[in-house]
């Protein structure tokens, strides 16, 4: 056995015996065990979610040892029943046509623009599809549907510092040069590259409609009206459980189902497009605490910056990362039966939460039967991601 491979099981095996009591840690492993329906990864306390993302690599490992036109192949235009607007939940994809904004006279040229762009920046490297569908989600995502902040409006450029962005600043810089070369609005080009990076990876073709308008300045970090409420920890430690409540505009990996729905719903999704959005985790990599140095592991919060660059990036589905399919879903099934091997996948435990939640579980079960179900599905929830605090398309 390699060194490393020797390290990742003896941490496993280590975390394992402390899972009980260490925060995230006690997943349910199986359906219908303690919280099913409330799925949580427990926590005695509710450590801020930059630390919980950034302290993954400990957590995660030993949960890991442990239309109606359906698209027929991949990269298939997926055409999904009528419009309305605002998309209510479970409603159709809005056509990709112009929004408010003022756009270049050919917006369909511009687009396609984006499009080859973004093909030719992943030719090289298929890993750079999942750093550009990240870009998107966090572009669009920090939306805070009280004040009418934020969404899909390029706001992600003055956002690079953020400890939850780490890494996206990189692949923004990718998109640079067809950024400038469309024309389009930031919001636009990123919300058009992220749809055209999972068609690269094999995934449906999701028309994206322009028009986005820019922000000038970053998004809120923090919800002015967080959703759920924290409770009393009831496990050893005490202190508050707040997995259940959302109060960030991108959200953290410590959430349980209540905090997923808490988090989602405010936006407009249903619980099977929230469950195909989290399908994103079937291509990419996250970064591990494997080969950052022990001093650094004393005092990550403030060092973050510097230490995390050594971290290993684990992909989440080992069998091929960089190919959009329905592998994820198949693999959170192995994984929730225990067919798997140490290094198939390395979930994140808002992952594991959509396979101990049992309505969650359904639509896990459907996509991981049926990949065209997943695009579609898929297709309905990104249309919905990138039209969040987007004007309407014009009529
Ligand atoms: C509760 C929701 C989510 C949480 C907590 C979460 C968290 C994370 C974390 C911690 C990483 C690793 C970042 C790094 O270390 O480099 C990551 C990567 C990624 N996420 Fe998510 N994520 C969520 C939802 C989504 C959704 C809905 C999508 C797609 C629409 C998505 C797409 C991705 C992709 C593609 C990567 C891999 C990036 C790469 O390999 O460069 N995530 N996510």
């Amino acid at each position: 056995m390699s060194r490393r491979r020797a390290a990742v099981l003896a941490t496993s095996v280590a975390l394992l015996l402390v899972a009980p009591v260490h925060p995230y840690l006690a997943v349910p492993p199986t359906r219908g065990s303690q919280g099913a329906r409330t799925a949580r990864c427990a926590s005695a306390g509710a450590p801020d979610p930059v630390s919980r993302r950034v302290l993954l690599g400990n957590f995660v490992v030993p949960c890991l040892a442990g239309a109606a036109l359906l698209p027929s192949a991949a990269g298939a235009e997926v055409k999904v029943g009528s419009v309305s607007w605002p998309p209510a939940a479970g409603a159709g994809v809005p056509p990709a046509k112009a929004r408010g904004a003022a756009a270049p006279a050919d917006v369909e040229a511009a687009a396609e623009k984006v499009r080859a762009g973004v093909r030719e920046i992943v030719a090289g490297d298929p890993k750079k599809c999942a750093s550009i569908l990240r870009v998107a989600f966090h572009d669009a995502i920090a939306r805070d549907t009280v004040t009418g902040e934020g969404g899909a409006n390029g706001s992600i450029r003055f956002e690079l510092e953020r400890r939850e962005n780490y890494g996206v600043g990189k692949a923004l810089a990718l998109l640079e040069g067809v950024h400038a070369a469309s024309g389009l609005s930031w919001g636009d080009t990123i919300a058009i590259a992220g749809s055209e990076a999972v068609t690269a990876a094999g995934g449906p073709r999701v028309p994206v409609a322009t028009g986005r308008v820019d922000a000038d300045r970053g998004d809120p970090i923090k919800l002015k009206e967080p959703v759920g409420s924290c409770r009393e920890a009831t496990v050893p430690g005490g202190g508050r459980d707040c997995r259940g409540q959302a109060d960030a505009t991108i959200p953290s990996a410590g959430l349980d189902s209540d905090g997923l729905r808490n988090f989602f719903y405010r936006l407009g999704f249903d619980d099977e497009e929230l469950v195909a959005l989290m399908g994103g985790h079937t291509l990419g990599r996250w970064t591990s605490l494997l080969g950052v140095p022990k001093e650094c592991l004393k005092d990550l919060n403030s060092k973050w910056e510097r230490c995390l660059p050594y971290g290993e990036r684990l992909p989440f589905v080992a069998e091929d990362p960089d190919a959009f399919t329905n592998s994820y879903f198949k693999w959170l099934l192995k994984w929730n039966r225990r067919e798997i091997t140490n290094g198939d996948v390395h979930f994140i435990p808002t992952d594991v939460v959509l396979v101990v939640d049992d309505a969650f579980r359904a639509h896990v079960e459907a996509f991981a039967a049926d990949q065209p179900r997943f695009f579609v599905a898929w297709a309905r929830a990104y249309t919905r991601l990138v039209s969040l605090g987007a004007p309407p398309p014009r009529a």
